[in-house]
């Protein structure tokens, strides 16, 4: 009410009020590299083109007089008791869109109470992130790099620092075909950037010592060697559950089987996603992947992410199963756009939106959702 109050008095909102508009505002606030290492995928891009419009396939059925005056959006994932449904998707690339990037998204969860996965690849270090977090729980997302000390380093770096959950990202041992990124020849982290992790790591700092190399360029090199764990099988899940007591979250899955698997040998979760289709095409969408995963992962929590762009979409991945929804491109183009307050007006749009949907349609909270989604 208080936008057509601002708007009867002659103001409009600042800030885009729908998802074409942030894109469009968004992608002119960022340098061409950074916008096409942002908005690209994989390929001609068809999955990742094809994650948004596939929300259309679904539908929420409309219920009438229930009641629905107050809505309860809270969720339990992983131990957390979260006030909304909502987390930040792991972004790598933070610092590139904004100055301070990561550290301005963590503010901006701090705000909302809408948790950020702080990826591996970060501009300042996890604790530092983790502090901007302030009272909101935080998630640490893991590249998995081949030397398993230094993995094993940043997670209980992770645990010191007070996040709550472990995020082990399995789709991105190697970097997918991005023909935005090959015609530039851009990869923001050969640059140098969001590498604070391994720069503030004594491990990774030792590994330097021993290749006898200290400057940007053996620093890029290095990187480069340990990033990707192209050795990793199932039968690390072993490895991952002795590097930390916090839950685990598997994200990249999208097979049903994978998805048991996970669960069977001991992580706590999944996140369902395809990377927001950035790193293969020729998929599915990952929202029509989500219901076989969530049966498969039985008791245990899916988040899903990957072409999140509203209220809406999040209404119908919590209907079809989803504990909570993460997104990625919209909170990029929001902080490209107006920093923290971007990122803070892209989460409350979002949840804003997610609430009135429940109102109208008459859905009181979350458990209601389910069942509640028909194919169109
Ligand atoms: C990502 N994503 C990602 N995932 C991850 O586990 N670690 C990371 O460092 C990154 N980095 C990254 C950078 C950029 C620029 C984007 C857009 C995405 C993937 C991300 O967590 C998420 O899976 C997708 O972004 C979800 O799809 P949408 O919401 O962008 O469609």
């Amino acid at each position: 009410l208080g936008i057509y109050l601002e708007g009867a008095l002659g103001r409009s909102p600042d800030l885009p009020m729908s998802y074409a508009e942030l894109e469009r505002q968004g992608s002119a606030a960022m340098d061409p590299a950074v916008l096409g290492y942002v908005a690209g995928g994989a390929g001609d891009e068809t999955t990742q083109t094809a994650n948004a419009a596939a929300f259309e396939h679904y539908g929420l059925l409309p219920r009438m007089l229930v009641g629905a005056s107050q809505r309860d959006l809270s969720v339990e994932l992983v131990g957390l008791r979260l006030p909304s449904p909502l987390l930040l998707a792991p972004v790598g690339v933070l610092g590139v869109v904004a100055e301070d990037g990561d550290l301005q998204t963590a503010r901006a969860a701090a705000a909302t109470g809408v948790p950020m996965i702080a990826s591996t690849l970060s501009d300042a270090p996890l604790e530092q992130v983790r502090q901007e977090q302030g009272g909101t729980p935080g998630l640490f997302q893991l590249y998995p790099p081949a030397d398993r000390e230094l993995a094993e380093h940043l997670v209980h770096r992770a645990e010191a620092a007070g996040y709550s959950a472990i995020v082990i990202t399995l789709d991105t041992w190697v970097n997918g075909w991005r023909p935005r990124d090959l015609q530039r020849g851009y990869l923001p982290m050969l640059q140098g950037r969001c590498l604070a992790n391994y720069l503030t790591d004594s491990r990774f700092q030792a590994l330097l010592a021993e290749q006898g190399g200290s400057g940007p360029e053996a620093v890029v090199r290095l990187w480069a060697s340990l990033f990707g764990n192209p050795w990793m099988t199932w039968d690390d899940l072993a490895w991952f559950r002795s590097m930390t007591s916090l839950p685990i979250l598997l994200k990249g899955i999208c097979a049903p089987d994978d998805a048991k698997r996970a669960i069977d040998g001991g992580m706590d979760g999944i996140v369902c996603s395809n990377h927001g289709g950035r790193q293969a095409n020729g998929g599915i969408p990952a929202i029509d992947l989500l219901e076989g995963v969530v049966e498969a992962a039985g008791a245990a929590p899916v988040v899903f992410d990957s072409g999140v762009r509203s209220g809406v979409d999040v209404v119908k991945a919590l209907g079809l199963g989803a504990t909570a929804v993460a997104i990625g491109r919209p909170h990029v183009h929001g902080l490209a756009i107006a920093g923290q307050r971007g990122v803070e007006h892209v989460v409350r749009s979002l949840l804003a939106e997610a609430d009135l949907t429940m109102a109208v349609d008459g859905y009181r909270d979350i458990a209601a959702l389910r069942g509640a989604i028909r194919r169109v």
